[in-house]
């Protein structure tokens, strides 16, 4: 299978993670310092139904907040801390929503894969809203943004909206069940965890005309073997790790 210019080796895992907290402005400016060309996010929906830039169903882990994401208005997600939990450099920085980093992240001519982050009952939802949000903001000179989800709901949904963005199947491990779920979703590319990810597994893909993306690969020889097993693109939370020398 062919690489196109258009897909990268590395996509910055929630921006650089490894530097900066993840999901926020800060990690996004940092993964193109590092020299990124493409960044992975996660968005879901917060109360009124704005798409937030934001990894986990509640507040806890990442802000000084408490309760879920979708239990909170953007003026009260706005006014969390979502820096200081990883280092007080970063003291305030504010969640950001989908527009603003997309803005962001054009800006500083980076590609960008968006991960679709539902609760259970608001799939579709989570899908229109997101895409809505960066149709309106992604310069349609830019490569598409990369449309993901471990959620095949949300998927139907992205693409039955017709932008002819690219979608890429999510997934823990590789299951025969899947790969169907992908081909019939007709996505461009299958992201499973890096863990226990085997070559025929891999090869598979290929034949079935699927790019395989990998998450999260921190470590430069696992990088290294897993390009080397023919993996198209790996998620790193530390975009220098396949810098030259
Ligand atoms: O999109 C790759 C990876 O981000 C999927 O897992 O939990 O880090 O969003 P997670
Ligand atoms: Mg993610």
């Amino acid at each position: 299978m062919q690489n196109s210019p258009l897909w990268p080796r590395l996509i910055g895992h929630r921006g650089a993670a490894k530097w900066a907290p993840e999901n926020t402005l800060a990690s996004f400016f940092c993964a193109a310092d590092m020299g990124a060309q493409w960044v992975e996010l996660d968005v879901r929906l917060c109360k009124g139904g704005i798409p937030v830039v934001f990894h986990d169903a509640t507040l806890e882990r990442t802000t000084n907040g408490l309760g879920r994401v979708a239990e909170h208005r953007l003026d009260e997600l706005k006014s969390l801390d979502a820096g200081s939990w990883f280092s007080r450099r970063f003291k305030d920085e504010p969640i950001p929503t989908l527009e603003e980093a997309l803005d962001v992240i054009a800006k500083l001519g980076m590609g960008v894969n968006i991960e679709l982050k539902p609760d259970p009952e608001n799939a579709r939802e989570t899908a229109r809203r997101a895409l809505e949000a960066a149709r309106l903001v992604w310069p349609e000179s830019a490569p598409p943004p990369l449309i993901s989800s471990f959620d095949a709901e949300a998927l139907e949904e992205a693409s039955s909206l017709g932008l002819g963005w690219p979608l890429g199947y999510l997934a823990g491990r590789f299951e025969s069940r899947h790969l169907e779920k992908a081909l019939a979703l007709k996505t461009g590319s299958f992201h499973l965890a890096a863990h226990g990810l085997r070559r025929d597994q891999i090869d598979a893909l290929h034949q079935a005309g699927l790019r395989v993306f990998t998450y999260t690969v921190n470590d430069l020889s696992q990088a290294r073997q897993l390009l080397a097993m023919g993996v198209d693109a790996i998620f790193t939370d530390d975009p220098k790790i396949l810098a030259p020398g």
